[in-house]
């Protein structure tokens, strides 16, 4: 299928009215500037469904969905995005000429690489399946061998060899008419430093495809066979249509048993979770040696929001899940944590003990709250002396806080509390002191706020304030950028908003609001802005004074942000005892509270 060239689909998008094309499954009524029906999504007795003929944009509160003419069509007649443009196209008579663009676009780039990759894939698994050199004999022993791993996952998992040669893949793509630059630019070939030309970026290495969850091969891994090689793992590096902690290994796989079972096991290593779906349990993914993003956990969530967190038992592993922890509690995540014997890892474990044994750990594990003091009465001396229990507090503290079921919370106070012989008193004053990191201000920012109650419980007023304030009038964008940093926004989904929004800006562009919308397939972005721009209640007087009060307020924010940092930073210096450090805090402290 062609693509649909941009300026058709803006003219397709520009001539419907979402009114009018609402109406045909809807009965709308005029409310203020909007229209308001009972939602098509959802049963309901009291209309949230809410269209903005002036923006162009629907949002549906009881369902949270929201978006432009097209995506109220893609829901409404289960279409794709072309398909949506075409059924509009037709009735609003625009003629739709499929134009194969002849420019390398990013489209057509991402394309070209998601070929490429599928022909990589192939070209490796061919080579460590029946391979006759030497080296591909040495793989195939050390998988099927030595690690165990069955013909059958190699095949699942379309694991390969890259062949003990230099330019092995660049030769065969080339055969098949791939040019040097999309080899380059799906980083499978590295130009050479001192003469022309290019190399393999995989050699005498085992090969493990990354998929994503529809099965396309996004990026590779690949493992060295020599004991001593420094470089265990070399991994693709960003393309056009791989990011880095934004996929799962194995995820593919597992989607079927993840949700028939209700829970995903989240492990480190390829290998770990290879062996593992070889033993039998397939619910399992590997997030790939990185602590986990809030992307992966995104799309976790998609399908379970039971993880359980079993990362090799060691330093590094237990760090690893430690750092999660408080983000996957943000995300609305249900957590447990299985350990293993010190120095084991998933891989190794069924090797040594067998499926069943593990199972049995799976079934076992703890809660965040038991797991984390657990680790952290270890490292600090089981709280022997004062100087320990705040150590241990100031960081059970903040993962406690996060969690919104209160009677869980006055639980977890409670055992504390008992752990530590410390007052619940004191502990709940402290909790009490630790800024809500994801703590939403109060509303007041235009008393107008009411209708931002639903989306306030997940998103920071105050951020998508700002957002709102750039999409109603372009000429705060300027203001805006110049007075505060994209990395101040702690909510990454507004930032991306926001950032594309300066982007277009920037290349000199016509931000068209309700277009922005299709920019950005996540449905959570799409959802915060169809909800920003259907708020009609900004009619405030004073637009310009509105805006600077956002503006004072965010920067507040920060800066309140940044002092509760050092508070922390300074009770751990306080704990550990480190003088030196605690001097250069306050001083940073002091010199916060007079700017
Ligand atoms: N990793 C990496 N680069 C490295 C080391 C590790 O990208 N130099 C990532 C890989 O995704 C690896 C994961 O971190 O799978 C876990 O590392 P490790 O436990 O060392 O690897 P395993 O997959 O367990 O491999 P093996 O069992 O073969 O040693
Ligand atoms: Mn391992």
């Amino acid at each position: 299928m062609g693509l649909i060239p941009q300026h058709i689909i803006d003219e397709v998008i520009g001539r419907s009215d979402i009114v009018d094309v609402v109406s045909n499954y809807v009965t709308l009524k005029q409310a203020g500037r909007n229209y308001k029906a009972l939602s098509p999504f959802n049963n309901e007795k009291t209309p949230s469904f809410i269209v903005s003929p002036d923006k162009q944009i629907f949002h549906c509160f009881s369902s949270g969905i929201g978006g432009n003419v097209v995506n109220f069509i893609m829901k409404m007649e289960h279409l794709s995005f072309p398909e949506a443009i075409r059924f509009l196209a037709d009735k609003v008579g625009v003629s739709i000429l499929e134009i194969r663009s002849t420019t390398e676009s990013q489209d057509n780039i991402r394309k070209s690489i998601l070929k490429i990759n599928e022909m990589t894939v192939e070209y490796y698994h061919k080579h460590l399946i029946s391979d006759k050199s030497s080296a591909a004999q040495k793989a195939r022993d050390y998988l099927l061998k030595q690690r165990n791993v069955s013909l059958e996952i190699i095949e699942q998992f379309q694991i390969g060899f890259a062949l003990d040669q230099w330019d092995g893949l660049l030769e065969h793509l080339k055969d098949k008419d791939i040019n040097l630059r999309l080899m380059e630019q799906a980083g499978l070939i590295i130009p050479k430093k001192q003469r022309d030309g290019y190399f393999d970026c995989f050699r005498n290495r085992i090969i493990f495809p990354i998929f994503d969850t529809q099965g396309h091969c996004r990026a590779f891994g690949a493992r060295t066979l020599e004991k001593d090689n420094p470089a265990k793992y070399i991994n693709s590096p960003e393309t056009a249509i791989y990011t880095k902690g934004h996929h799962l290994y194995g995820f593919h796989l597992a989607r079927e048993s993840v949700v028939k079972n209700d829970f995903i096991i989240m492990v480190e290593g390829y290998v770990d979770c290879i062996t593992t779906v070889q033993a039998g349990i397939k619910n399992i993914v590997a997030s790939l040696g990185t602590a986990l993003t809030v992307e992966q956990v995104r799309l976790i969530r998609r399908y379970t929001k039971n993880v359980i967190m079993l990362y090799d038992s060691d330093k590094a592993g237990e760090a690893a899940m430690m750092r999660s922890f408080d983000m996957l509690i943000e995300q609305g995540m249900n957590v447990k944590v299985t350990s293993l014997a010190q120095g084991e890892d998933p891989d190794s474990f069924i090797r040594q003990y067998g499926v069943k044994d593990f199972a049995n750990r799976i079934n076992a594990s703890k809660t965040i709250f038991d797991y984390k003091l657990n680790v952290l009465m270890k490292k600090h001396n089981n709280a022997n002396t004062i100087e320990e229990k705040v150590a241990i507090a100031s960081q059970m503290l903040p993962t406690i806080k996060k969690i919104s079921n209160e009677v869980l919370r006055s639980g977890y106070i409670q055992k504390l509390s008992k752990v530590l012989i410390v007052s619940e008193e004191a502990l709940n004053m402290e909790l009490k002191k630790i800024s809500d990191k994801d703590g939403f201000l109060s509303n007041e920012v235009g008393s107008s706020d009411k209708s931002m109650g639903l989306l306030q419980e997940k998103f920071n007023n105050i951020e998508l304030n700002i957002l709102k304030s750039l999409l109603e009038e372009n000429k705060f964008i300027p203001m805006i950028k110049n007075e505060v940093n994209l990395e101040d926004f702690k909510d990454q989904r507004i930032r991306a908003v926001i950032s594309k929004i300066y982007n277009l800006f920037e290349e000199g562009k016509e931000i068209k609001t309700s277009s922005l919308i299709n920019d950005f397939e996540d449905q959570e972005i799409q959802q915060i802005i169809s909800r920003v721009l259907v708020d009609d209640q900004n009619g405030l007087g004073n637009k310009e004074k509105w805006h600077r009060d956002i503006i004072a307020r965010f920067k507040n924010d920060r800066s309140k942000r940044y002092r509760q940092e050092l508070l922390q930073q300074i009770r751990e210096a306080e704990a550990s005892g480190d003088q030196e450090r605690l001097e250069q805090l306050k001083k940073r402290f002091n010199q916060s509270i007079k700017n």
